[in-house]
């Protein structure tokens, strides 16, 4: 059974926009509301170089990478061709205005995605060569 916490209300999404939501362990969670008000949940970390997508611009149900622009499918979390890859996506739902995410993908999932390799907390590790 799914354990839903509640991460912020839906007044607090802008309309085409985002909010990051921290998490114990591993990178925050980029949620973001789309043109009809349909929320969704990704690693805020673009496939690309970790970009940081809650900072993108959202047209339809996809949000463009501030870096250099791939575009990222909010509902599967996939890149668009021809660009190849994917960021996690969370389970989320929205009731009586509040969002609320999957308690267990959030402690869990993607705990092991690196910082970003380009932009400004772009990290110096070896991660940032491959
Ligand atoms: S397009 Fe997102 S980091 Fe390059």
């Amino acid at each position: 059974m799914t354990r839903w916490t509640a991460v912020c209300s839906l007044d607090d999404l802008p309309p085409l926009g985002a909010r990051r939501i921290a998490r114990a362990q591993g990178l925050p969670v980029a949620v973001f509301r789309a043109h009809d008000d349909r929320v969704y949940a990704l690693l805020d970390r673009c496939p690309h170089k970790g970009g940081p997508l809650s900072q993108g611009l959202v047209a339809g149900d996809r949000v463009t990478c501030p870096l250099h622009g791939w575009t990222i499918g909010l509902a599967d979390g996939s890149a668009q061709a021809p660009d190849e890859g994917r960021t996690p996506t969370f389970a989320c739902r929205v009731e009586t205005g509040v969002v609320y995410l999957d308690a267990d993908e959030l402690a869990q999932r993607a705990l092991d995605a690196c910082a970003p390799t380009a932009g400004p907390r772009a990290c110096a590790c070896a991660c940032a060569e491959a």
